[in-house]
């Protein structure tokens, strides 16, 4: 190419930057953030690899660790939950593994998606979704299978509002095969609802911080057991950014292999220290009472939910839009005019539900405003219940 062959670059014309607004924001994540969290934020860098910065890793890590109920230690990489997902499966397995991918939505999907593109040969055990993986029907389905190494699942589906029962999962699968690696998306559960990696002997857990835990996204947490570590240390695939051998080296000094994200740890500091003075059990009340009302508001204004109640979530709660409404419409209504912000459905669902998130930062009034707005939204696009 010459030189009066080169085209010059314009300043591209954009929009004007405007103040991000004010919002009730329900999505199931990237969730709302306290003043607190937020100003941590606004402080000056430091060096990631000086004493100040080690400090606040160690801290972090010593506390992921009480809401993992592991006594594993917690890796952190500066990425979003689908992060958790890769990182699983390329520390944990070699090229031609057989695994069991047991799925309800979207995420667990994604996470056999990855598998297979790992070249892993994946049996899927899928549920339709709204459905929990029943343990009995897992059990029977794992009778049939040839040897595998490893089980793949969410805790919870944020695509449909669906909690797996883990530690009833756990059971079947070790009663079939003890020594399987089994891995659990809770990236949407972790820190919000109840999950107990050792006692439950769960291998790999990991999350992300736009869930429960008032972060924005960007730190991606995960722990593996003993067995997963040293499954890690004979697994063939190839790896670098997401490799647990570098991350536990580093983690000996309170370091990262690559320049973790400093700022989002202030956040996650601050936010572990929040979780810490609410007490664990008490944010699982605090989800639980938000499922419950969500719930039993959209049933009183006669809406169906998608989940099967036995499993519903108690972090995000799926409603089946009614019969002749545009929930795209719906949607675009209660942001723009109401300032709250609902998730649509992901995939094959995708107009035919809506998602409220209420994980992380939330209080009653929060909920409350947003199933008012609904109900009066719901009305005025000819709802009748
Ligand atoms: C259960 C679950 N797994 C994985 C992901 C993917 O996370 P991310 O979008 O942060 O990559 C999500 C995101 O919503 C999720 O809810």
């Amino acid at each position: 190419m010459t030189t009066q062959e080169r085209k010059a670059i314009d300043i591209p014309q954009v929009e004007a930057r405007t103040p991000i607004p004010r919002q009730n924001l329900r999505v199931p994540g990237p969730t709302p953030l306290p003043p607190e969290i937020m100003a941590a934020q606004a402080q000056a860098m430091v060096n990631h690899r000086g004493p100040e910065f080690a400090a606040i890793v160690k801290r972090v890590t010593l506390r992921l660790g009480y809401f993992f109920q592991t006594t594993s230690p917690v890796m952190t990489f500066p990425a979003s939950g689908t992060g958790g997902q890769e990182s699983t499966i390329a520390n944990l397995f070699s090229p031609g593994d057989h695994v069991v991918a047991i799925i309800i939505g979207n995420f667990g999907n994604r996470l056999a998606k990855i598998a297979s593109i790992y070249g892993l040969q994946v049996t899927r055990l899928e549920f339709p979704w709204g459905e929990a993986a029943e343990p009995a029907a897992v059990e029977e389905r794992l009778q049939g299978l040839p040897p595998f190494k490893g089980v793949l699942m969410t805790h919870n589906e944020t695509s449909t509002g669906v909690t797996n029962d883990i530690e009833a999962l756990t059971t079947v699968i070790r009663r079939h095969s003890p020594d399987t690696l089994i891995a659990v998306d809770a990236v949407s559960s972790l820190g919000s609802v109840p999950l107990e990696m050792d006692a439950w002997d769960v291998d790999v857990v990991f999350t992300g911080s736009q869930k429960g835990w008032m972060t924005p996204p960007g730190v991606m947490m995960i722990a593996a057991s003993p067995r997963a570590r040293a499954a890690s240390k004979e697994a063939k695939l190839p790896r670098f950014y997401f490799d647990w051998g570098l991350a536990l080296k580093k983690l000996e000094v309170w370091q990262h292999p690559s320049t973790p994200a400093v700022s989002l740890f202030y956040a996650l500091d601050v936010a572990l220290e929040m979780m810490l003075a609410e007490g664990r059990e008490a944010i699982f009340e605090r989800h639980a009472q938000a499922g419950t009302y969500v719930r039993g508001r959209a049933k009183a204004m006669g809406l169906q939910l998608l989940a099967d109640h036995k499993y519903a979530s108690n972090t995000v709660t799926a409603v089946k839009t009614p019969e002749g409404i545009d929930t795209k419409a719906l949607l675009k209504k209660l942001r723009e005019q109401d300032g709250v912000v609902l998730a649509g459905g992901q995939d094959h669902m995708e107009g035919k539900i809506f998602r409220v998130g209420h994980l992380g930062f939330f209080c009653e009034a929060d909920l409350v405003e947003t199933m008012d707005k609904l109900e009066a939204r719901l009305h005025e696009f000819g709802y009748r219940g």
